[in-house]
């Protein structure tokens, strides 16, 4: 997609044109590059986004006439039978008393923050949380406060803090078990304690979890599912290779979800297809103890491969942050190592942290040892090319976090 070119000051859409000008100048201007190169930058951790079992899963439903499109909201008559297979085959995989089916991930979450806490309440959210949280909050009427990144400690201080503030109602606690952008891993028994002390709610968001971590790509909270007090969202568009999310929890908060969610009420339900391919999705990483090995050996590679040169931790997850600094940095390497045939994205504030702008390289089934080996110089390369904070090249607004 081309840029748009800048409007006159007389148009009504003038000032939309001088703000996209204005993230021009930082470093900041997004647009939509076609897909290049060896993927380094996809959520398809297993793979799976190509799986032939997924498409012929859908294929074999469209022949035996499930719709293609749901007609309605759930609560109307979209209610299809392949969502209602679909929550009880993942509340059975995922260990919860009950499952919701959304569209997607960020709509999950925003119905979430939205709508469970109540006036009175508070949300303890990491400092690090997805966008998608940040939207819910947004929305919410309850109280809210950003605890330090991955610190259980924090959160109960915070919590502590409003009680002893005279704060009566429930606690939230949102978090990610697997952070997107930044690839650790959160205290999740701490968190539980946490949780278990304080009468409180564990929200876990296992975006970057699900399918690649736990036994049987449960994700990180599956020790934890099937209490009263944990909440689970399993997104369905990054390792289960499809799109929307499902929300695990106890039967009472699917149904206020129903009843209360404006975003699931005001919404055609997901497509039944879709549904379906989510169904089989769950079989597929069920039965991925052998990809899950694989990716486990890549990721074991690249940090011998590229962290150990670059004085960087070995990582835990599939996603390895390599953090820059500037924006303009960020977005030169990545554009260097575009031009060397490596689709790695530049991730700028205001998705992380401003002056952490950063390399996003995630690894997945659809690249093997040899793409990592081949990287490795290119990275050392461009990040040489494009060394110190006030790199003079041009601005590369084409690679878009
Ligand atoms: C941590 C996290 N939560 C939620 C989402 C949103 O999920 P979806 O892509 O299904 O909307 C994402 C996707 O970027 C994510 O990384």
């Amino acid at each position: 997609m081309a840029y748009s070119a800048p409007m006159s000051s007389l148009s009504p859409l003038g000032s939309l044109s001088r703000r996209l000008a204005a993230l021009d100048a930082r470093s900041r201007r997004r647009i939509l590059a076609p897909r290049a190169g060896v993927d380094f930058a996809s959520n398809d951790y297993l793979g799976l986004a190509s799986d032939p079992a997924i498409a012929a899963a859908i294929a074999d439903a469209a022949a035996r006439g499930v719709p293609a499109g749901a007609g309605g909201s759930r609560l109307l008559r979209g209610n299809a039978p392949e969502h209602e297979a679909l929550e009880e085959k993942a509340a059975r995989f995922f260990g919860a008393e009950s499952a919701l089916f959304f569209s997607s991930g960020f709509a999950a979450n925003a119905a979430l923050l939205a709508t469970l806490p109540q006036p009175g309440d508070l949300i303890v959210a990491d400092e690090l949380i997805h966008a998608s949280v940040h939207e819910g909050i947004r929305l919410t009427r309850a109280a809210h406060v950003l605890a330090a990144h991955n610190d259980a400690a924090a959160v109960e201080d915070a919590i502590t803090g409003w009680r002893a503030g005279g704060g009566t109602g429930t606690v939230w606690i949102a978090i990610e078990s697997v952070y997107s952008m930044d690839g650790d891993i959160a205290p999740l028994a701490d968190l539980v304690a946490v949780v278990d002390r304080h009468g409180a709610v564990l929200i876990v968001d296992e975006a970057h979890g699900t399918g690649i971590m736990g036994a049987g790509g449960r994700g990180l909270s599956a020790p934890y599912e099937g209490r009263e007090n944990i909440i689970a969202l399993h997104t369905c568009g990054k390792a289960m290779g499809v799109e929307g999310a499902l929300v695990t929890g106890a039967a009472i908060v699917k149904d206020y979800l129903v009843n209360r969610a404006r975003g699931f009420i005001f919404s055609t339900a997901p497509s039944p297809l879709i549904a379906v391919a989510v169904g089989t999705a769950i079989d597929r990483i069920a039965a991925a103890d052998d990809r899950r090995a694989a990716l486990d050996d890549l990721r074991a590679h690249a940090g011998r491969a590229i962290c150990v040169p670059l004085g960087l931790a070995a990582p835990v997850s599939p996603i390895l942050p390599i953090i820059l600094g500037t924006d303009r940095r960020a977005m030169a390497v990545a554009a260097d190592l575009q031009a060397a045939g490596f689709d790695i994205r530049g991730i700028r504030p205001p998705t992380v942290p401003a002056g952490t702008a950063r390399l996003r390289i995630t690894l997945t089934l659809n690249i093997t040892a040899a793409d990592i080996d081949a990287l490795a110089p290119a990275l050392t390369a461009a990040l040489a090319a494009n060394s110190g904070a006030a790199h003079p090249g041009t601005a590369h607004p084409g690679v878009a976090a």
